[in-house]
């Protein structure tokens, strides 16, 4: 039995983690500051006497024995990450040494839940992690871009002057059951409409791709990587290479929630990428890992968690 810190564990992949690790026999020690996660997404975890949850913004420092930590606080959506772009840079860098400094310090394990965005709008397709990127150090996505960007360098430099274990993944688009409704991302918006009989609405042409991964697919990926040598640090994407046109998914969802909705245009944001898609040959190799959930079941789990939580909540 290992003793893991989950920063970011009330949020929608770290409440999936915290259980399957509870799963696997391990102690749980939750951290999160509410930010945008929220005690529903681990409320069936508190009478685990495994499971430990404390309030706390990483921030500021930490102190804790443990032998692992994975380090996923950070407002993840752009309607979050946006909302104070200053605290989402201090969370990823300030997030960032804290979490190290402790790692350091007890000689723990740690994992940086990295991101496809520090590709940016990617010149290269699909993305190998050897690609360094395309990114706007100025713009409304740099807090979160930039942020992540910094915070790999963080790990990798404690890697080379302290020789602290670390692992560095690069998540690709996940979506899943606890995704936040209003997190303004495709799959809930798409999905929030059309349960709610709404427009579903398309940005520039919808010929623009994206890939999506499961969230179970997810957390084995992170798990897996946690567990190589203390010499494979990354960065690995952990992503879904299937590709699919954002008209395709609208289309999906409004059959798979048998609905009335329509499909309409706006126009694209800015900084919007045309195409993402992770290159995952270094995941095949190193982790013996690929995503082996289907778009449609993914995609029905996630709608019932959705049916039931606007249930819930009305
Ligand atoms: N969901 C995705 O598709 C995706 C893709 C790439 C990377 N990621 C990364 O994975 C991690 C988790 O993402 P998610 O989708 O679960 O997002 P989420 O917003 O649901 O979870 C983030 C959690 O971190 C907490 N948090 C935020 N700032 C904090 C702080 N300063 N101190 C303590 N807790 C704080 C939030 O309250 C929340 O519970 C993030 O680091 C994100 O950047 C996610």
């Amino acid at each position: 039995m290992k003793k893991i810190l989950v920063t970011g564990g009330a949020g929608f992949i770290g409440s999936h983690l915290c259980e399957r690790l509870l799963k696997d026999g391990h102690e749980v020690i939750c951290v999160d500051n509410y930010f945008t996660g929220s005690k529903r997404n681990i409320v069936h975890l508190l009478d685990n006497p495994y499971f430990e949850l404390i309030r706390h913004d990483i921030t500021s420092p930490f102190y804790i024995e443990v032998d692992e930590i994975y380090n996923l606080a950070c407002p993840a959506s752009p309607v979050n990450y946006q909302y104070n772009p200053i605290k989402t840079v201090k969370t990823s860098v300030m997030g960032a040494v804290n979490m190290l400094g402790l790692a350091k310090r007890i000689k723990a394990k740690i994992l940086q839940a990295s991101t496809s965005e520090v590709y940016g709008d990617p010149s290269v397709h699909p993305q190998p992690e050897s690609y360094w990127g395309n990114v706007n150090p100025i713009g409304r996505r740099s807090c979160y871009d930039e942020g992540k960007r910094c915070a790999e360098t963080l790990f990798m430099d404690y890697y080379y002057q302290n020789h602290v274990k670390i692992k560095i993944v690069r998540i690709f688009n996940t979506y899943g059951p606890r995704m936040h409704p209003n997190d303004g991302r495709v799959v809930t918006n798409f999905i929030m409409q059309a349960l709610a009989g709404k427009d579903l609405t398309v940005y520039g042409n919808g010929k623009q791709t994206r890939s999506f991964q499961y969230i179970d697919d997810l957390v084995e990926g992170l798990i897996r990587m946690m567990n190589t040598p203390d010499e494979v640090t990354g960065p690995i994407n952990i992503g879904n290479p299937e590709e699919l046109k954002m008209i395709d998914l609208a289309e999906k969802i409004i059959r798979l929630t048998n609905s009335e909705s329509k499909i309409i245009y706006h126009p694209k944001p800015s900084d919007d990428p045309a195409q993402r898609q992770p290159d995952i040959s270094l995941a095949r190799k190193v982790l013996k890992w690929e995503p082996t959930t289907g778009l449609e079941e993914g995609l029905k789990d996630t709608i019932e968690y959705f049916r039931q939580f606007i249930t819930t909540e009305s």
